[in-house]
């Protein structure tokens, strides 16, 4: 199978996935992807996901293989599916594909018979660091039911907002969005959320996370201009004390501090930032069992 999104992952799906994800974490000299070459086709720059996807299929002992784009002959003008299917006749089996362009992954799934896995498809989805969300608020929370999370920024843009959006609510959670006009507009149709002002959104959270402008996305259109950005909309200790007491904060990363969270909060006690981090790589490993058939 694949994983392209979350939305079409049941609860009781997202809750395995998660139990998986636990389990990974004792395994010691696996070799649950023995005989599957894992590629990373990163068409769109990242840190964490490629890391911990590359650190997870090797965890599994599945070889790998970094497609490292900027250097392919994706500079020479070959189209992606080309690109996928060549990986694919080397002897890929499992394409892990991060793409500025929404809906890439599925185009890279009808195409090759390589099974696909989402690592952030323009501003749609990212499932995987939903599911390392999920686990690490399922983890500090006890549980998701109930709970109320709100999402803070540049939701518009954000394909980690959309899927942490799905994957929550299905486990259980009410999501509260805040942010600019140009950044929540849209999202009161989504079913489960609540667009509010910034205070309504904190007051009483049991959690909050918060977003990097989408720069690239043009994202800057939206707000008058980041010094505004950052007296209405960036989170500090004091605009925390809305939420419930001690109330984790979230940032899927890269963080840039002084912008939509201060350094004092994301340094803080109640920071959960290095740990959604952490739990990046056991989440990928069960990812990757599933779409590979063994899990
Ligand atoms: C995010 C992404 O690329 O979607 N980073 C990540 O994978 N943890 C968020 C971002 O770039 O702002």
């Amino acid at each position: 199978m694949n994983l392209l999104d979350v939305d079409g992952l049941s609860r009781s799906e997202l809750e395995r996935l998660l139990d998986l994800a636990v389990e990974m974490r004792e395994r010691r000299g696996d070799t649950t992807l023995r005989g599957e070459t894992v590629a990373l086709a990163f068409y769109e720059a990242s840190t964490r996901t490629r890391v911990s996807f590359e650190l997870a299929a090797k965890a599994l002992g599945a070889t790998t293989v970094d497609l490292g784009v900027a250097g392919s002959s994706v500079g020479k003008g070959e189209s992606l599916v080309d690109t996928l299917l060549t990986l694919q006749r080397t002897g890929v089996t499992i394409i892990v594909l991060r793409h500025a362009a929404s809906g890439a992954p599925y185009l890279a799934a009808r195409a090759t018979a390589a099974r696909i896995v989402n690592a952030g498809d323009g501003q749609h989805a990212h499932p995987t660091q939903a599911l390392a969300d999920a686990l690490t608020l399922r983890e500090h929370l006890g549980g998701l039911d109930g709970r109320k999370i709100a999402i803070v920024g540049d939701i518009a843009h954000s394909r980690v907002a959309r899927s942490n959006l799905q994957a929550l609510t299905a486990l259980g959670a009410s999501v509260w969005l805040a942010g600019p006009p140009a950044f929540v507009r849209g999202f009161d149709a989504w079913p489960g959320a609540t667009v509010a002002p910034l205070d309504e959104a904190l007051r009483d959270a049991d959690a909050v996370m918060t977003l990097r402008i989408q720069l690239e996305r043009e994202a800057g259109g939206g707000i008058p201009s980041l010094r505004e950005y950052v007296a209405s909309w960036g989170l500090t200790e004091e605009r925390m004390g809305l939420a419930n007491r001690g109330a984790p904060i979230l940032h899927p990363g890269p963080t840039n501090e002084g912008l939509e969270l201060s350094a004092d909060l994301a340094s803080s006690d109640r920071s959960l930032i290095g740990r959604q981090v952490e739990n990046g790589v056991p989440v990928r490993m069960a990812v990757l069992a599933l779409v590979a058939g063994a899990a």
